[in-house]
């Protein structure tokens, strides 16, 4: 395990979501760190954040790119005894806590993306990554919620190939941010939402995440493994589909990578 960790107390009111904050300086991946902590015997709600990743992981493979003092780079220790088939929507459920989150903090017209990005004027400004290891069963036992926030870089911070498309607290707002109140303020939301979730599923998110969508609406076109779609943006099923119409039929797209159209 990397260097050790110090423990963090953010004063947060949660019943168990950030309980227990191990903090490092550096590490290659704090999902990683978090399912080390799993499986020692970590409680649910423990998270994991750094200054800095070494080996940030995104979705489908990508990489994350995670320097020093310039995000929120965390992972929260999940057990949400959940159907296998219902863990991946906690990627929206997080996507949404988090744009909500950002928008009280900052003012800022923060929104998402399906299924797990956190977008503001049409660029990236975080992602969220939930990992659910092949061996924890069905129901899962464990998974751990990975969620990045660019918050201070400026433009010239941000590594050319991504330079166009994404975007930071600081590029929305015009101000440094303190990072210890943007994680605060996330894993408060999470938790309700987390909860919310278990209890009821997406049918209170659903709303929401209508309200808050940056593709609702829009033409779209989706790599979903191998498979090419495109529509309008229609809404998100009850079970986390993007639903979407296709040449007059309504079709649930399950996975893939989004792509806004251009407008005519
Ligand atoms: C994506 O949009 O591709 C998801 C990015 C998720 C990045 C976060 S940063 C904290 C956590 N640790 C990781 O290695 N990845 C996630």
């Amino acid at each position: 395990m990397s260097s050790p960790p110090a423990e963090l107390d953010l004063g947060l009111e949660t019943r168990f979501v950030g309980r227990r904050i191990h903090r490092y300086s550096s590490v290659v991946s704090t999902n990683a760190v978090c399912w080390e902590f799993a499986a020692r015997g970590e409680p649910e709600g423990s998270v994991i954040v750094s200054d800095e990743q070494t080996g940030g992981r995104g979705r489908a493979g990508r990489s994350w790119h995670s320097p020093a003092g310039m995000g929120v780079w965390a992972s929260v220790l999940l057990s949400p005894g959940l159907p296998a088939d219902r863990v991946s929507a906690l990627s929206i459920v997080t996507a949404l806590s988090v744009a909500e989150a950002l928008r009280s903090a900052t003012g800022a017209d923060v929104g998402v993306k399906w299924p797990n990005d956190i977008v503001a004027g049409g660029r990236k400004l975080g992602g969220v990554l939930v990992e659910a290891g092949a061996t924890q069963g069905d129901p899962v036992e464990s998974a751990v919620v990975g969620i990045g926030i660019d918050v201070n870089q400026t433009e010239d911070d941000f590594p050319l190939d991504i330079r166009g498309t994404a975007t930071s607290l600081r590029i929305l707002t015009g101000a440094e941010a303190d990072r210890d109140a943007v994680l605060a303020a996330v894993l408060t939301r999470f938790e309700e939402d987390y909860l919310s979730y278990l209890n009821g599923g997406l049918a209170a998110m659903r709303e929401r995440w209508r309200s808050l969508s940056a593709t609702l609406g829009r033409r779209i076109e989706v790599d979903s493994g191998g498979e090419r779609h495109a529509g309008g943006v229609v809404d998100v099923s009850p079970e986390g589909a993007l639903v979407i119409e296709e040449e007059g039929s309504r079709v649930e797209i399950w996975h893939g990578d989004v792509t806004l159209a251009p407008r005519l």
